[in-house]
């Protein structure tokens, strides 16, 4: 026996053992019996139980599940334990060789000595555990960034899935670390976990799968990052302002809410006018702000802030824009106020985008109208009111109604005609008057009329028929247009400095002027509507 020792020793170092044994309760498996652990595909020793130490057996059997597998006749020369599956050691220990789920059993030792006769060992459960191996953990569908980090879509529907194998059972887990409010790990004992969800953006994180072997208590984790993007429903908001240097208009697109950040795009947009977009500046970000010279700015040209994002789905587009109008105040080119009554000439500015500037000024030098007493200012929407209190002669004249954008500057011009309480009575007698001789007109004509069989032509009917035609000249005015070139309106910055004005003369009916004369020089003024015109 001694020959073999040295060798023996040498195998055992190479013996891979037990994992652990432990005692389990009787309960378990009812007959109180150790179990030992054997990793699949490595080596158990199982040794023999009770033997006294210092004894050696002669002979060595091993029972498994009540039935011989082993026995060493230790007379005889032993097999090489490298060609064995089961070995049986001189202290009567047994090595099994490269587990396999087959020699999991009831194990028991049975020992000649030549001193003590037969010794039967207790039996030893061999449970046989394997794993977790090949623990595959899956995302989908997903799609993913070049450093392999995973990314999806919020709102879009994704598997979860974890697998692995393990013997003789699996416990998997799976784990988000993330604010998800629905943490709890989810696990199961089979082979497989695998669980549908609707994406949101509280399942960004590092996910992963713990896979167990409840028995061995072995553990395999696996981990992997998955992002979630999103992009808000609406569209970008693009408004802009003034710059601080007046030829400069800042436009600003804003978009906030997406993740990742997106890239913000401003274009000149000429597919309306059969031409095509082109880019003007671009940047990631959730604002962009974009400096145009006015000079580039035309009017019914489309500005438009495009927005990119991952989270987009393929033909949609987010964006905003702005078509460009040049201001264009309306109003009654035309008020009559009487000395000391209170007039409000009305403006009306409702196309310019951006929103124009809307002031009043006076006269040929176009002071701005500031807020006082006598004049009171308001706005309401695109409506513009300017309220001049206890009118006097002296605000007698022409006002401006005047709309700046950054596109130029257009003015409307109001007339304001006052007439003092004499001339208003004189108005006011004038048309009496010839109301009356309308209708005394109508009157002669019936009676006339149904003594037409009658009449024979008298000198007063021919006087009769010019009054008539007087009267008519009431309504009878005729129109003038003409245009002609203005150089107190100011040139706009934008190098059209051409400005072309038209004025519609309406000649004041000279009715009253007849009946009342002497007034007459006031009432021939003239009455403009100028408008200024980019070129
Ligand atoms: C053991 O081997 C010896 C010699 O080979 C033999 O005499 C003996 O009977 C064997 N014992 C048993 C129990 O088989
Ligand atoms: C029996 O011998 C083997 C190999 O030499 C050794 O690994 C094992 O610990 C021994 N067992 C006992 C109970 O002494
Ligand atoms: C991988 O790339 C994405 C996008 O570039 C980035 O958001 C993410 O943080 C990266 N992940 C790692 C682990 O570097
Ligand atoms: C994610 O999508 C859901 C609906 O699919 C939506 O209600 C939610 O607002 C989105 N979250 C974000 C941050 O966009
Ligand atoms: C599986 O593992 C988880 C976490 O480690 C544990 O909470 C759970 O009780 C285990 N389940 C089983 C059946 O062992
Ligand atoms: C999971 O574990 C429980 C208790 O340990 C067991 O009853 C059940 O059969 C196991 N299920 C699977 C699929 O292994
Ligand atoms: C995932 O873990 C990595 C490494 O710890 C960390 O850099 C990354 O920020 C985590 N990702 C998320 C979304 O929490
Ligand atoms: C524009 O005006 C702001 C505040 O009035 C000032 O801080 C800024 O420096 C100005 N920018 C330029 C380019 O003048
Ligand atoms: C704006 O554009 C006009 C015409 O192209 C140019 O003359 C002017 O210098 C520009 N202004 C600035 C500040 O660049
Ligand atoms: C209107 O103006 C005139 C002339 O300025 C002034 O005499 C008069 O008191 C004013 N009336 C009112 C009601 O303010």
């Amino acid at each position: 026996m001694a020959p073999f020792a040295p060798r023996m020793t040498t195998w055992a170092v190479a013996f891979l053992h037990l994992l652990f044994t432990h005692q389990t309760g009787g309960a378990e498996d009812g007959q109180g019996q150790d179990v030992i652990l054997g990793e699949l595909g490595t080596n158990a020793l199982l040794p023999c139980r009770d033997l006294p130490a210092n004894v050696t057996p002669s002979v060595t059997r091993w029972l498994k599940d009540g039935s011989v597998a082993v026995t060493r006749n230790y007379s005889s020369s032993p097999r090489s334990p490298d060609l064995s599956h089961f070995y049986v050691h001189d202290n009567g220990s047994l090595s099994i060789l490269r587990l396999q789920t087959i020699d999991e059993a009831t194990y028991s030792c049975e020992c000649a000595t030549q001193e003590h006769g037969v010794h039967a060992g207790a039996d030893l459960r061999l449970l046989v555990v394997s794993g977790p191996t090949d623990v595959i953990m899956e995302i989908r569908p997903t799609s993913k960034h070049e450093n392999g980090t995973l990314f999806v879509h919020n709102g879009s529907v994704v598997v979860f899935r974890c697998l692995s194998q393990s013997y003789p059972s699996l416990n998997l887990t799976w784990t988000l670390d993330g604010d998800t409010p629905n943490k709890t790990p989810v696990s199961t004992n089979g082979s497989l976990i695998q669980f549908e969800l609707n994406v949101e953006p509280s399942f960004q994180g590092n996910h992963s799968c713990t896979a167990e072997n409840p028995l061995s208590k072995r553990r395999v984790s696996r981990s992997m990052e998955l992002l979630v993007y999103y992009a808000p429903e609406r569209h970008p908001e693009c408004s802009w302002s003034a710059a601080n240097d007046s030829s400069f208009v800042l436009f600003t697109c804003s978009w906030y809410g997406a993740y990742p950040s997106p890239v913000l795009e401003w274009l000149d947009d000429k597919s309306a006018v059969g031409g095509s977009r082109s880019a003007i500046e671009r940047a990631e970000g959730e604002s962009l702000e974009v400096m145009l010279n006015r000079s580039r700015l035309t009017d019914h040209q489309t500005v438009l802030c495009k927005a990119s994002h991952v989270a987009l789905n393929e033909g949609e587009e987010k964006f905003c824009s702005f078509e460009l109008k040049s201001p264009y105040p309306e109003g009654e080119p035309m008020v009559t106020a009487l000395e000391g009554s209170t007039v409000t000439l009305t403006c009306t500015e409702g196309s310019s985008i951006p929103l124009a500037k809307t002031t009043w000024t006076r006269t040929v030098k176009q002071e701005d109208i500031t807020p006082s007493g006598k004049y009171v200012m308001s706005d309401e929407g695109p409506v513009f009111r300017l309220t001049i209190v206890n009118v006097t002669k002296q605000d007698e004249g022409i006002y401006f109604c005047r709309s700046e954008n950054p596109l130029g500057v257009r003015e409307m011009e109001v007339y304001l005609t006052v007439k003092d309480s004499a001339s208003n009575t004189g108005g006011i007698v004038g048309t009496f008057i010839a109301v009356l001789i309308l209708g005394a007109g109508f009157a002669i004509g019936i009676a006339i009329y149904s003594n037409r069989d009658r009449i024979c032509f008298d000198p007063r009917f021919s006087l009769m028929s010019e009054e008539r035609s007087d009267v008519l000249s009431l309504v009878d005015s005729d129109e003038e247009i003409f245009s002609e070139r203005v150089p107190r309106l100011p040139a706009m910055t934008n190098g059209h400095s051409t400005t072309l004005v038209e004025i519609h003369r309406i000649p004041s009916s000279d009715h009253e002027d007849q009946l009342n004369k002497g007034e007459s020089q006031e009432h021939e003024q003239e009455h403009h509507d100028v408008i200024l015109e980019a070129e």
